[in-house]
């Protein structure tokens, strides 16, 4: 009875471990793209728009979320939450009874479930705002799909639409294509009369023309409609891209913009460095990777190393995408 239990719980932990690794390599995977946000290292954020495209275009998309996505961090964070409850932080001043604070693991240890903290709640505001608030509404128009974004104005906003070739459109232009769009009252007609022959077998020649100009017809009022959802105060405007990485970097820069983001993302940047990659260095001696002690402080120098470096890529795309770059 004991020793199933034991190997229930040494199961669990190897899952969220593993998990963890998962989470790691996605973490690199996730800021490489990312950084080439930040013009300074992409060409007109190239490198961003062609891997957000990538997996954009990926078949059964929601799916691969969930699975290789939602599920790992469903299992990693729910067993972590679970062993956050259980830790014993050792690295606080000491009476001798406990090891004391100047041992750099110990302070590791109690930094690993501190940044758990921030990430749990960072992943949930972070998956809310980009997967579900901030998430382009499309449309698809026969070969061309159109992205919809509201944005804020500024300085450098109509210059880097025209560099990424997207279109902004400010509410008086908005209207003016309404206004544009109902007085075209021969296409209108043809509207009307297609619906007289709907449910024919076959179409001759006229009839196919009328179609086709009715079918263009009703695919301008889907457009328009779905720009005109689109709510925007004042000072914002609407970007409408031809793919769904272009809209992406709209929404990143829009977002940048705001000290407040900047300030937050760098902190669940660095806790998600810190945490994945000391996790790392953890995992490699769960696991039985590296045993000897020398081995263990050679894998952890390049941990660091590691870690440093994908601090830097989260800190470009948070930092590079507006106002180191996109600005102007
Ligand atoms: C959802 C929020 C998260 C929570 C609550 C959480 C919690 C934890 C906890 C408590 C540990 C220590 C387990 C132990 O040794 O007893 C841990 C380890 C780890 N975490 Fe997380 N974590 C979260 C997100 C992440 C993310 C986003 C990554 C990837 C960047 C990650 C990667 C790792 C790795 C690699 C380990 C080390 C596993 C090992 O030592 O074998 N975690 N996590």
């Amino acid at each position: 009875m004991t020793s199933q239990v034991l190997s229930r719980t040494f199961i669990w932990r190897r899952l969220h471990s593993l998990m963890g690794l998962w989470l790691v390599l996605f973490l690199i995977e996730h800021l490489l793209v990312n950084s080439q946000a930040a013009l300074l290292l992409g060409d007109n954020a190239k490198g961003f728009v062609d891997g957000v495209n990538a997996i954009h275009n990926l078949p059964y998309l929601p799916l691969i979320e969930i699975i290789l996505l939602g599920v790992p961090i469903a299992i990693h964070g729910i067993l972590g939450v679970k062993y956050l409850f259980t830790a014993k932080f050792n690295s606080g001043g000491s009476d001798g009874t406990k090891p004391a604070m100047k041992y750099g693991r110990n302070r590791a240890f109690t930094w690993q479930r501190l940044s758990s903290w921030v990430l749990l709640v960072g992943i949930i505001l972070h998956v809310a705002k980009f997967r579900f608030i901030d998430y382009p509404d499309s449309v698809n128009q026969g070969e061309n799909s159109y992205y919809f974004i509201p944005v804020t104005v500024d300085k450098g906003l109509y210059t880097v639409a025209a560099r990424l070739g997207v279109k902004l459109y400010s509410s008086d232009e908005i209207t003016a294509e309404r206004k544009e769009f109902e007085d075209r009252h021969e296409e209108q007609a043809l509207v009307e009369a297609s619906k007289t022959f709907e449910d024919s077998k076959a179409y001759d020649h006229q009839q196919q023309v009328i179609l086709i100009s009715a079918q263009a017809y009703e695919q301008k009022l889907q457009w328009l409609q779905v720009l005109e959802k689109q709510k925007i105060d004042d000072n914002q405007v609407v970007a409408v891209a031809k793919d769904f990485g272009t809209a992406s970097v709209f929404a990143v820069r829009d977002t940048f913009k705001d000290p407040l983001y900047v300030g937050l993302y760098t902190i669940f940047v660095l806790a998600a460095c810190f945490h994945g990659f000391n996790g790392l260095w953890t995992f490699c001696i769960t696991w039985g990777v590296v045993l000897r002690v020398a081995a263990q402080q050679r894998i952890l120098r390049w941990a660091w190393a590691l870690m440093i470096l994908v601090t830097f890529l989260g800190l470009a795309a948070i930092w590079g995408t507006y106002w180191l770059n996109l600005k102007a």
